[in-house]
């Protein structure tokens, strides 16, 4: 379906029998792949008789070949459509090895954090599974996710200038809606090798059409009133993962907690933290050297560390 996409990318009006030439199928042929491309990438194809088809939206594609270029070194498995890049990475864990990218066009099984789905819409916004050997003992992953979130916002900066900021443990805002979410998954053995399949969805181009997503969220086409260009995304966002991830390796998230605290979101605000089913309210004071979050509770500061937590603010704020 790729190439058929490709000859449509442009948003303009092509033949039948023109993509079915430069395809060498027949025009039945371009009908039944026009089809699938609907059915099932959920893309908007009109058909005019007398003019051809065309998409309801011009699509711009992610160009695997230019980020190869950039990373001669680094093993990128780009996909039209998958489950979920995470998943995806961990099964080619089993065969290559780390450090490697995987990124799709679109995911019909996007993970979010605890049990949430993350809306994958094709062409529209960055998935990206980046795979990270764990070389030097788990102390590597000590506020690793915090660690993404600057890369990420690094990234955004670059692109736009916009500033975004951070809300702990790993969420990207900007004005208060989620532009990216960051979902960190730890494979294989603790004490011999593992990896951490970094998993991040940066919405870019996606703009009204969504209404599955239950909380506020933005892109940074929305933001910009412009349309992003995905492959230098893809290309800033991985040059500041690589830049980020090795000082991680070498002096640790206390090296980059003041840098982070300068993008604290929620700094000095009184917030909500909820660790399974109970909740602990309290003022947000920081975060401590290894990524946890600091809560001033009844006048005593609280350290909070775990995936599973989740922190929203308090009606009073
Ligand atoms: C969150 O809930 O904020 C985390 C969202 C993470 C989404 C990304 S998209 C690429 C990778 N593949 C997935 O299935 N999830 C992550």
């Amino acid at each position: 379906m790729q190439d058929l996409l490709m000859l449509l990318a442009d948003g303009s009006f092509h033949s039948g029998s023109d993509l079915g030439r430069q395809l060498g199928v027949s025009r039945a042929a371009v009908w039944k792949r026009i089809q699938r491309i609907t059915q099932e990438l959920g893309i908007s194809v009109q058909s005019v008789q007398g003019k051809g088809y065309r998409l309801a939206q011009p699509l711009q594609l992610l160009n695997g070949d230019v980020i190869r270029r950039v990373f001669p070194a680094l093993p990128v498995y780009m996909y039209e459509s998958l489950g979920s890049t995470n998943e995806q990475a961990k099964q080619l864990l089993s065969e290559h090895s780390a450090p490697m990218a995987v990124l799709a066009e679109h995911q019909t099984q996007g993970k979010g954090r605890r049990g949430r789905e993350w809306v994958s819409p094709f062409a529209q916004n960055l998935y990206l599974s980046y795979v990270w050997p764990i070389t030097e003992g788990l102390n590597q992953i000590d506020g690793l996710s915090l660690v993404v979130g600057l890369a990420v916002s690094k990234a955004i900066q670059r692109l736009s200038g916009i500033a975004a900021l951070l809300k702990w443990p790993n969420d990207v805002l900007i004005d208060g809606r989620k532009v990216a979410g960051i979902l960190l998954e730890l494979i294989g053995d603790p004490v011999e090798l593992c990896h951490v399949v970094i998993g991040i969805g940066v919405n870019l181009n996606m703009l009204d059409l969504v209404d599955s997503i239950d909380q506020e969220w933005t892109s940074l086409s929305k933001e910009m009133g412009a349309i992003i260009d995905r492959t230098l995304f893809a290309q800033v966002l991985i040059e500041e993962l690589d830049r980020y991830l090795e000082k991680q390796k070498t002096y640790g998230f206390a090296s980059m907690k003041a840098e982070w605290l300068t993008q604290h979101a929620w700094q000095g605000r009184n917030a909500v933290l909820q660790i399974g089913s109970h909740s602990v309210s309290g003022k947000v004071v920081g975060v401590a050297d290894k990524g946890e979050l600091c809560l001033l509770v009844e006048g005593e500061e609280r350290k909070y560390l775990g995936g599973e937590l989740s922190l929203r603010l308090q009606d009073d704020s």
